[in-house]
């Protein structure tokens, strides 16, 4: 029986056991066999692994993080562990590895293919949805979903208390995670990487708040901008003789990532899993699963490489419009 493996890499996030159920259910549907790698890169290095069949990932959809366990593996930048799960993964028998993960992973994979001419096939994750190439990473909308009814909640206490509140959310450098979730919960200001908003400007939107009878603000700050601490801090000194009332924080950090995803997230991975497994089973070799305007495509996986996903302008100003 022809072999597959498989491993999830990098961070975790919501839908990566959707994916891995999708793979393998799609590969024993074709008559594959799977191999599953535990602790991503170090498992194919060390030669942990599991064999996946049919049943194996029964009830696993639903559920959060990744049953194969995920890491990051320093190792794999050396030559001679790459040699060395290279030959594991011969020695198993495998064709090619499918790799659910984002861009690093996908530059892993992208040498195990150069230098050993193996079939390698990435899926992408990442709560961040900043791969390159594609419009739509899986974890993206249980992220933007678990930070939306977060906030939901510090707002009753932001409105009843009058107060200026700052959420940090994540996204590592990029600010997808900020625009979607200040758009999903109308937050007075929202700020990301991307389009930096001068700080006379943040101070100008918070006084209008309270000019407009408004009383609350909630500003989202993406990580990368800079931490809801510092700018709690920053914006109390500045505004000082304003009368604004105290301003408060909350980093939502790992709540984000955790949880079981949203039905978006589990159709998204399910559909990337038959995808991916679909286009090797009809003979395409190193590639990546990409969504383009409504549709699964496939691309080559250094499409993902060394550009930066931009969010739309548009969407931004949505935002600023509906704010203030
Ligand atoms: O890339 C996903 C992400 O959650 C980022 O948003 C965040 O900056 C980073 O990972 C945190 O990484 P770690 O798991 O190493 O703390």
């Amino acid at each position: 029986m022809k072999r597959i493996g498989l491993l999830t890499s990098g961070g975790d996030c919501p839908g990566l056991n959707a994916c891995i159920r999708a793979v393998v259910r799609t590969a024993s549907y074709y008559g594959l066999e799977t191999v599953g790698f535990i602790r991503g890169f170090k498992g194919l290095v060390d030669n942990d692994f599991k064999i996946l069949d049919y049943k194996s990932v029964a009830g696993i959809l639903q559920r959060g993080g990744t049953v194969l366990l995920t890491a990051r593996e320093p190792r794999f930048k050396d030559y001679q562990y790459r040699k060395k799960a290279y030959e594991n993964i011969k020695k198993l028998g495998i064709d090619a590895l499918f790799v659910i993960g984002g861009n690093g992973s996908f530059q892993g994979a992208y040498l195990l293919q150069k230098e050993f001419g193996l079939n390698v096939i990435g899926i992408p994750k990442t709560i961040d949805n900043d791969i390159f190439g594609t419009e739509y990473s899986i974890g993206f909308d249980t992220a933007v979903n678990n930070a939306m009814e977060a906030i939901d909640k510090i707002k009753d206490t932001t409105m009843s208390h009058e107060r200026v509140f700052i959420v940090e959310v994540m996204g590592r450098d990029s600010g997808f995670i900020a625009l979607e979730v200040g758009l999903a919960t109308g937050a007075e200001i929202t700020l990301i990487p991307e389009y930096p908003l001068p700080l006379h400007i943040v101070e100008e939107k918070i006084l209008k708040a309270k000019s407009m009878g408004k009383g609350f603000a909630i500003i989202v700050v993406a990580e990368g901008v800079a931490s809801a601490k510092e700018l709690a801090e920053i914006l109390t000194q500045r505004l000082k003789d304003k009368d604004i009332g105290e301003i408060r924080y909350q980093v939502l950090g790992y709540i984000q990532r955790g949880g079981s995803p949203t039905a978006y997230d589990r159709i998204m991975a399910s559909k990337f899993g038959v995808f991916a497994v679909e286009k090797y089973v009809a003979g395409e070799k190193n590639f990546m699963v990409a969504f383009e305007n409504g549709s699964v495509v496939l691309k080559p996986l250094e499409v993902s490489f060394g550009k930066i996903r931009v969010p739309n302008i548009k969407e931004y100003e949505i935002n600023n419009i509906l704010s203030l």
